[in-house]
């Protein structure tokens, strides 16, 4: 068959799979909400104006484009399939270092890899598929465990009922969180562009699921009445409606940084109102190049009581762990059992450093760019 043909049959096929039917769904959906921020009024944040502008040809995109859907999500969380290729698997033994940091602070079995549908990407370590916003997802996970906010995935029968994400993306997190609580209903908020995003992409990997789109206010007092779907998507614009849905555990993360101060603030209030108990935040103080917005921790604090949460000593983005330094105890310790080797090997940098005329570094102080995690109770 001449190769044309053969491609139109893909594209027809393709054309009639669940997951371009779940886009169309969306898409509609997610006109409906344009419809009505229209008349709302309620811009996104400079930052976010100019993005979704970026995004604006996926409300034209063709069946075999949504197939690839991954290979657009960089406009949200920056990472390209390109970048996991064969040629770049040098890299791969870094992603497994990390990958086994983070699993030895989880002992409840909460990784959950990357899924090859709709384009999925990353290195094929022996856990699965992994790329950087997968140990993002994972960083996040273990993280609202040790907090003490979801249980483990053996009683996931436990795990908060309602659990909001404010600012999902292209619905990787969500999609980890379902996989490991399935019973949870989960409710993103998001500018409506961005919810053709993790609309499609949940829709096509949960084709069981139900969900609903909501665009107005009276649709969102009339799901608060009742029990929700699987999951229930919400335009940025009714932020202020979201306290009716007695959520259970907020969580954000890369997100709030990038938003205004009154953005982040109603966020907290209107959680905090609606009396929701956990709110996590993985976030930087204030993305770089945001001047709308005082501080992420800084704000919340007016609504929630709010503690850091130490993971790893890297960044979410960086991928190598520096080599642990160590303290002068553990120094003495090893030359009183007697293991000299190891003790010569902790006196060698610091030694080195001296030679070379660097004195030792005072730890510098944590700059308001860097990402922490960080969790907030009511008070
Ligand atoms: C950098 S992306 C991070 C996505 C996701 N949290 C992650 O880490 O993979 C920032 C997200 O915030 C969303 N966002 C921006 N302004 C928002 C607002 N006012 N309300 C809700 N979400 C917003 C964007 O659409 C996008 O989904």
């Amino acid at each position: 068959m001449p190769q044309l043909e053969q491609f139109r049959e893909r594209v027809e096929s393709a054309s009639k799979s669940h997951q371009y039917s779940s886009y169309l769904h969306v898409k509609q959906a997610v006109f409906d909400m344009l419809d009505r921020m229209s008349q709302e009024g309620d811009a996104p944040s400079d930052y976010w104006s100019a993005e979704v502008k970026g995004i604006e040809y996926l409300l034209d995109a063709s069946p075999l484009l949504v197939q690839t859907l991954r290979s657009h999500c960089y406009h949200l969380t920056g990472i390209q399939d390109y970048d996991y290729r064969g040629h770049h698997s040098l890299r791969m033994p870094h992603f497994q270092s990390k990958y086994e940091a983070l699993a030895a602070l989880d002992s409840w079995g909460l990784f959950v890899p990357e899924d090859p549908r709709l384009g999925g990407f990353g290195h094929e370590l022996d856990a699965g598929l992994t790329n950087v916003d997968t140990l993002k997802f994972y960083e996040v996970l273990i993280g609202l465990k040790m907090a003490g906010m979801i249980p483990s995935p053996k009683e996931s029968e436990s795990s908060p009922e309602r659990v909001l994400e404010i600012g999902g993306g292209w619905g990787g997190f969500a999609y980890q969180y379902k996989t490991l609580f399935p019973k949870t209903k989960y409710v993103i908020i998001d500018l409506p562009q961005t919810l053709l995003f993790s609309g499609t992409y949940l829709l096509s990997l949960f084709p069981e699921a139900s969900s609903q789109f909501i665009s107005s206010g009276e649709e969102l007092a009339n799901a608060a009445s009742q029990d929700l779907p699987d999951f229930t998507f919400i335009p940025h614009y009714l932020t202020e409606e979201l306290g009716q849905l007695n959520i259970d555990l907020a969580i954000n993360m890369v997100s709030f940084q990038e938003m205004t101060t009154e953005q982040v603030s109603g966020y907290a209030r209107v959680l905090r109102d609606g009396r929701c108990a956990n709110l996590y935040s993985l976030n930087r103080e204030r993305s770089r190049y945001n001047d709308q917005l005082t501080g992420v921790i800084n704000v919340l604090s007016q609504h929630y009581r709010m503690d850091y949460q130490d993971l790893l000593p890297i960044q979410y983005t960086e991928l190598v762990i520096p080599r642990k330094v160590f303290g002068p105890l553990e120094l003495l310790r090893n030359l009183a059992i007697g293991n000299r080797r190891r003790a010569i090997g902790q006196l060698r940098s610091p030694l080195l450093n001296l030679m070379n005329g660097q004195l030792p570094r005072k730890k510098a102080p944590i700059s308001i760019h860097a990402y922490r995690h960080a969790f907030g109770r009511l008070s």
